[in-house]
């Protein structure tokens, strides 16, 4: 963990998205913002974290690849006690089961790429303003507070209320880096929408039984998944944020090594090969060697990725062709 008087700092959960990891330790430095990356199961290391120029606490409703499961509503209680917003990535649990503003979050972000499109179409992301945090009375907030000079010189706090941060969002930031979606895009992301329910209704229900599946095969190590974990605390969270269930991508150990992970991967034949989760169709990985491949030994083991650690993203299939492709892998590589 860093401690820095001169910078603005994000503290941050450390069992985030590699590509969110990488912008805030490798790119945000580049314009002056720092970021202490901490336990986030850990609350006193999370407060001890925040300092007067700490301007955000970001977490990840489920973490990855692992999917456990953050207290959003007691660390919504850390951020507003130092008078900072909490932001949620809730792109693993969708809004469709869980709505983190509603625990006391203030901005909820979405990659779309993932559920809300469906079907690995388009990259688009979501921001969501809850309105509710008072930036004023924080203090720490000058540029949604003062007279903005590249924008006619309104406070965005005056003039536009409980939508200043947002307001600010669109009018500023999006002015300044073309963040935007093409409309083409947006489309496909609407259509996905629509189904959102359904999908995640059909993804929770088979990712379950593809746990319990898992959890008692005896060619499995373990399985990693809030469900089936030996945490009790993890426990206690899954039912209160997910009392309809969820959490369709995680990962498992197979028992052996590497290559042993990877024959797996090579038997299965309804599964796609792919790094990108929460498809429609059922996806599957070996984060050591691809999505977590710049990470040292130290690193992986830290985020719980070992050699025989696999990622599957348990899509709408048909439970028994996902069960039997699984078991035709598994019979493969005995
Ligand atoms: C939890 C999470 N947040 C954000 C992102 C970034 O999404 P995008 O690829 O749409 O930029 C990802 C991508 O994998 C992700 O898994």
């Amino acid at each position: 963990m860093k401690f820095s008087s001169k910078w603005d700092n994000i503290v941050s959960a450390k069992n985030i998205y590699g590509g969110s990891f990488n912008l805030f330790e490798h790119t945000l430095p580049q314009y002056g913002i720092e970021t202490n990356f901490v336990d986030i199961f850990n609350e006193e290391e999370v407060e001890s974290a925040i300092n007067e120029k700490t301007k955000a606490l970001y977490i990840e409703t489920l973490g990855n690849p692992n999917s456990d499961v953050v207290d959003i509503e007691s660390i919504a209680k850390i951020a507003h006690k130092h008078k900072i917003p909490l932001v949620v990535d809730n792109t693993f649990a969708t809004p469709y089961l869980v709505r983190p503003i509603e625990y006391g979050a203030d901005i909820v972000v979405h990659s779309a790429t993932k559920f809300i499109g469906g079907h690995g179409t388009s990259i688009g992301g979501v921001i969501v303003d809850g309105g509710k945090f008072d930036w004023e009375a924080s203090g720490k907030f000058d540029s949604l507070t003062k007279p903005n000079p590249s924008y006619h010189g309104i406070s965005f706090t005056q003039a536009c209320g409980a939508a200043a941060f947002v307001t600010k969002v669109r009018a500023i930031l999006l002015r300044d880096t073309g963040a935007t979606i093409s409309p083409f895009n947006a489309f496909l992301f609407l259509q996905g929408l629509e189904t959102l329910s359904l999908r995640v209704e059909r993804h929770t229900y088979n990712a379950l039984k593809v746990v319990e599946y898992l959890n008692n095969h005896p060619q499995v190590e373990s399985v990693s998944h809030p469900s089936v974990s030996k945490d009790p605390k993890q426990q206690e969270l899954y039912k209160k944020y997910f009392p309809n269930g969820g959490g369709s991508i995680f990962t498992f150990d197979i028992k052996g090594d590497a290559q042993k992970a990877k024959d797996f991967i090579d038997n299965l034949e309804l599964f796609s090969l792919l790094a990108n989760v929460a498809d429609v169709k059922s996806l599957v990985i070996h984060p050591a060697t691809t999505t977590h491949s710049q990470c040292t030994k130290e690193e992986l083991l830290d985020q719980g990725i070992r050699p025989n650690t696999i990622r599957l993203s348990i899509g709408c299939e048909n439970i028994d062709d996902i069960i039997q492709d699984l078991d035709e892998a598994f019979k493969a590589v005995a």
